[in-house]
């Protein structure tokens, strides 16, 4: 149970792994995330499912090195087994025929983004996707999203690929050609999605946005995962972890997020001390 069938590297520190599961593969919907532990001592820590192969029995995960368990995960291999998987957590996505539905996906954000643009395809909606990155090496899972997207823009704040610019930009072209947008689905960092919301407000676009907050248990119990949304304290495990984007406290979220940055560099530190693991390579043998 939860071996590693498939791993690679997608990016620089970013990592696709499909995992045997097939009770979640069989009970998750897109906007659900699970929580795992690679080993008896290891943190928890929540990941979105990215995809999930219902045959097969299989969910994919992808996840960007930031900070212990996510640096180990990336020297795991193929055949390897994580200790547990919790899911699917939280709510699912609410997917229905919209109309025209704009997403967007800034750096690791896009795979949240994939199942809920997927869905939303599904159901009939006009997908118009917006990747964003800083740079194009960040760029992730360009060609996946293109082929569940009518339309799929790229842009990059170097302007080293695609569009030159914000992902806020380019959602600010598609409104000033007059498209009328039923939906927006934003996930990437806090301030992409703080500054998408600043332009879809002004456009009264209806918008959502997918949180990460600190989580412990995923299930209710713990309250680390407040947020407050809408002058009300909900919790990102089962209240989310998507929210009317027009009433989420970006900057209570960041200062939430930022609360234990000092310990956790003392962890990876000491962590990175420890050479271990195989290091699967990118492709093309960067
Ligand atoms: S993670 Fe504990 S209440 Fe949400």
């Amino acid at each position: 149970m939860f071996e590693i069938l498939e791993k690679e590297r997608i990016g620089p520190g970013v990592h696709r792994a499909v995992i045997s599961a097939p009770e979640i593969a069989r009970a998750h919907h897109p906007g659900q995330f699970i929580i795992l532990r690679t080993h008896e001592d290891g943190e928890r820590i929540p990941l979105t499912v990215a995809d999930k192969d219902f045959d097969k029995g299989t969910i994919t995960l992808v996840w960007q090195e930031v900070g212990v368990t996510t640096y180990y995960m990336g020297t795991m291999c193929v055949g390897d087994k994580l200790q547990d998987l919790c899911g699917p957590l939280g709510k699912p996505t609410h997917i229905e025929k919209f109309g025209t539905v704009v997403g967007i996906g800034g750096g690791i954000g896009v795979a949240p983004l994939y199942p809920i643009t997927k869905g939303m395809h599904d159901a009939g909606n006009h997908v118009i996707t917006i990747v964003g990155a800083r740079t194009q090496g960040l760029l992730i899972m360009t060609e996946d999203m293109k082929k569940i997207s009518d339309e799929t823009l790229i842009a990059t704040d170097d302007g080293s690929f695609g569009i030159h610019g914000f992902v806020t930009q380019v959602l600010q072209g598609i409104i000033n050609k007059g498209t009328k947008i039923d939906l927006c689905v934003a996930i990437g960092p806090v301030p992409m999605m703080k500054a998408v919301v600043n332009v879809t407000r002004k456009a009264d676009v209806r918008t959502v946005v997918s949180l990460n907050p600190i989580m412990v248990d995923g299930t209710g119990m713990c309250g680390a995962c407040r947020v407050e949304v809408g002058g009300k304290t909900l919790f990102g495990c089962v209240d989310g972890p998507e929210f009317d984007g027009l009433e989420v406290d970006f900057d209570l979220l960041m200062k939430r997020l930022s609360m234990y940055k000092g310990p956790e560099l003392i962890a990876l530190n000491n962590f990175r001390e420890t050479p271990r693991g195989c290091q699967c390579a990118l492709p093309g043998g960067a």
